[in-house]
């Protein structure tokens, strides 16, 4: 075996256990990190990840696992989704005597816990957050809760404000820990609201109904999950049920049907199927223009969300469809979600290059593949 893949192969045995990412398709930094390392400590970088495999530096997987995730966020990211929690909540409250219990399941950089507690204020409602992330570098930036922008508006106080510092009130309403998703047992549930945003699409797409299913039985039976609106290109298990606004899933009442997950090193068959419920069409169609046709008009037009809203419904539909899966990304793209755009650029090049219509596949899966790489950089 060669030193590369070697490597490849230790990286895998390190960062898949602990984040439940598929292997392989690190992106490249991950490599300039143990090499950055392995220098630094006078060693090769086989030597250095046999030794975090030992157990003998947690530095390395902390950094790799740093490397590994993409933590692109922003505040009151998906807007539509806090002004929906905004008009939420309240009903919610009134059935409870306690603050209302949240989870941020993966709040990179904690801009989406603070979110979640200004719109909580705004709404009148008091909450306790929990707020975690598998990356421990992420967590230590979102404790201190002091945010930067180059640009105007794009943190907290108002369209001139370039700078934001937490405030006590809102510190002391949010917990913040390292924590990953795949092992959620030791927090305290139930939980009156999840999120889980952006981070599913990480996930190979069998795991994701495994997963939900998982974070569902962690929910009060009247409370909600919310997933990002592009996530509803993913199978959602039959113990949730989707509702009007994009993204907000609600128990159906159905059984979870899953054990406990499962870490991906362990045998598969520990792992009971989880029954996936029907798809709803996201987005009517007009029967005379093909879906693919209509979206790439309307990204020519400049609507990216009209053209994921019909490519969500393709997907839905057919998931192995490459072209969809393909201009999926150049939508995300087109709304600068770069990290989100990068996970489905190496999905299209996942998918099967045969089935393509009208285009060569092959083609077409190596553009994505280097699309991927390019964001990964
Ligand atoms: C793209 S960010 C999304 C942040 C935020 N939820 C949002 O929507 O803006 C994805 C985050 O998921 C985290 N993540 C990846 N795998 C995870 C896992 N297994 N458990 C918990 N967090 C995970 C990454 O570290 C990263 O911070």
């Amino acid at each position: 075996m060669t030193d590369t893949a070697l490597i490849a192969r230790l990286i895998d045995r390190l960062l898949v256990p602990r984040i439940g990412h598929p292997p392989g398709n690190w992106p490249r930094r991950v490599y300039e990190v143990i090499q950055r390392m392995a220098e630094a400590a006078g060693t090769d970088p086989v030597q250095l990840l046999n030794r975090a495999l030992a157990g003998e530096s947690t530095r390395l997987g902390d950094a790799l696992v740093d490397a590994a995730t993409v933590g692109h966020t922003s505040f009151f990211r998906h807007a539509e989704q806090f002004a929906e929690l905004r008009a939420r909540l309240p009903a919610i409250a009134s059935k409870r005597r306690r603050p209302l219990k949240v989870w941020c399941a993966a709040c990179s950089t904690g801009e989406e816990a603070y979110s979640v507690a200004l719109a909580a204020e705004q709404a009148g409602v008091a909450i306790e957050i929990l707020a975690t992330d598998v990356n421990p570098v992420a967590i230590q930036i979102a404790r201190v809760g002091h945010y930067h922008s180059t640009r105007p508006g794009r943190v907290p106080g108002g369209p001139a404000s370039r700078s934001w510092n937490a405030p006590p009130h809102l510190k002391e309403r949010i917990a913040f820990a390292v924590a990953s998703i795949v092992e959620p047992d030791a927090l305290l549930g139930p939980f009156d609201v999840i999120f889980c945003r952006n981070v599913l699409i990480y996930f190979d797409r069998e795991d994701v109904a495994e997963i939900l299913a998982t974070l569902s039985e962690l929910l009060r039976p009247d409370g909600m999950l919310i997933i990002s609106p592009a996530d509803a290109v993913l199978p959602i298990p039959s113990c949730l049920a989707r509702t009007s606004a994009a993204g907000f899933l609600k128990p159906s009442g159905e059984a979870p049907m899953s054990a406990r997950w499962v870490l991906p090193n362990r045998p598969a068959t520990l792992r009971p199927p989880v029954s996936v419920g029907a798809i709803p069409v996201v987005a009517p169609q007009s029967p005379s223009e093909p879906p693919l046709v209509r979206a790439a008009r309307l990204l020519g037009a400049g609507d990216p969300s009209g053209a994921e809203l019909v490519l969500t419904e393709l997907l839905n539909r057919d998931p192995g469809h490459i072209s969809g899966w393909f201009l999926l990304g150049e939508a995300l793209l087109q709304r600068d979600e770069r990290a989100q755009a990068r996970a489905v650029f190496l999905r299209a090049s996942r998918c099967d290059p045969s089935r393509a219509e009208d285009v060569d596949g092959e083609a077409l899966r190596r553009a994505a593949l280097s699309r991927a790489t390019a964001l990964g950089a």
